[in-house]
């Protein structure tokens, strides 16, 4: 192991498991944070990295549901033989509790005796257990026949997407995208947390919202002046204000430098085109883009073929109706 990183353990949410580690990644590579790919088994994603980087983890990222750090892997069925204690460095005063998840139907009824017998192996070198309200959490996550225990750092507080689902803001609209995907589609955009986001349609600010929690300025756009409106009622009723918001078409983009951009182009009964076909207002929009120099952008289109003077780091599908399908691109023209 490099000096001072730890073997860490994500845990992902399970809607579109491949974006969710490229979340992780991408935000870890975006603040310029050492980490080393050590793989992924189902929904355990494991690097090697500073455990610092847990709570921020699952403050930014949406597909994250705890992080844990991996103190301990065994064989299950050699567990015991390979439990120690001392590895576990923790101080005597703390009060602990242990609670096992298995990604394993057949060792699931085992859960609960494993968990006792840890507790009994903790309780015996003179740790105090508490079950309601623990200072340690001993995590444990049963999957492939593998056991990997270790300590909890920290959890993702799931409520706060609900709090922002499009039914809760102030202005609904249908085009909108419920947060936590919103919020990974801002994260694969790699947006460093010094520099600005620009959503180009912007409709009323789903994207934004999120962004606006950990990127320092947003920049909205949208077409449609009552879609803006919405946007400023909807950012004023989360007290969000860093970002701004301007009335005009992605197709003339009434800025001097762009970065980073995350977006959901319009497509579907539920947000207007202005009359234009989506295929003329995508190419037309990156022909726009193609302007600027440097830029890293997630795209969401129904378009499944972007040719353009971007690279495409990843192009990834997603089923929005049995007929439709949105891809999700990551373009860019760095250098
Ligand atoms: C899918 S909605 C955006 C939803 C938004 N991402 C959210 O989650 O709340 C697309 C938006 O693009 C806007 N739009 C359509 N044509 C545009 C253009 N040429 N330039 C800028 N915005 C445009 C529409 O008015 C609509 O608000």
């Amino acid at each position: 192991m490099v000096n001072g990183l730890s073997k860490i353990c994500v845990v992902l949410i399970g809607d579109i498991v491949d974006l969710a580690e490229k979340e992780v990644l991408f935000t870890i590579e975006s603040l310029n944070i050492e980490y080393k790919y050590l793989g992924r088994t189902g929904l355990l994603l494991f690097l090697e990295t500073e455990e610092m980087l847990a709570e921020y983890l699952c403050y930014r990222c949406s597909m994250v549901r705890e992080v844990t750090k991996i103190i301990l892997e065994s064989d299950f069925l050699n567990l015991y033989k390979n439990f120690n204690l001392n590895l576990f460095n923790i101080e005597k005063t703390k009060s602990i509790c242990v609670r096992i998840k298995s990604y394993e139907h057949k060792y699931k009824p085992e859960v609960q005796k494993l968990e006792r017998i840890i507790g009994e192996f903790f309780y015996k070198a003179g740790y105090k257990i508490n079950l309601e309200n623990p200072e340690i959490i001993i995590r444990g996550y049963i999957i492939s026949e593998k056991i990997f225990l270790g300590i909890l750092l920290a959890k993702s507080y799931r409520k706060s997407y609900e709090e922002r689902r499009p039914s809760k803001r102030k202005v609904f609209h249908p085009s909108s995208m419920i947060p936590k995907f919103a919020r990974l589609f801002v994260n694969l955009s790699k947006v460093e947390i010094n520099e600005f986001l620009l959503d180009p349609f912007c409709g009323v600010g789903g994207f934004l919202i999120e962004a606006s929690f950990f990127v320092k300025h947003c920049i909205g756009i949208d077409i449609d002046i009552r879609m803006l409106k919405g946007a400023k009622e909807n950012l004023k009723f989360y007290n969000i204000y860093n970002v701004d918001l301007i009335n005009a078409s992605a197709l003339k983009l009434p800025l001097r430098k762009i970065k980073y951009i995350a977006t959901d182009t319009p497509y579907g009964i539920a947000s207007s085109t202005k009359g234009i076909r989506h295929s003329e207002l995508v190419k037309g929009f990156l022909n726009e883009l193609s302007n600027y120099k440097g830029i890293l952008a997630c795209i969401l289109t129904t378009e499944s073929n972007l040719n353009q003077n971007f690279k495409i780091i990843l192009k990834y599908p997603q089923k929005v109706r049995s007929s439709l399908i949105r891809w999700i691109y990551i373009l860019s023209n760095y250098g």
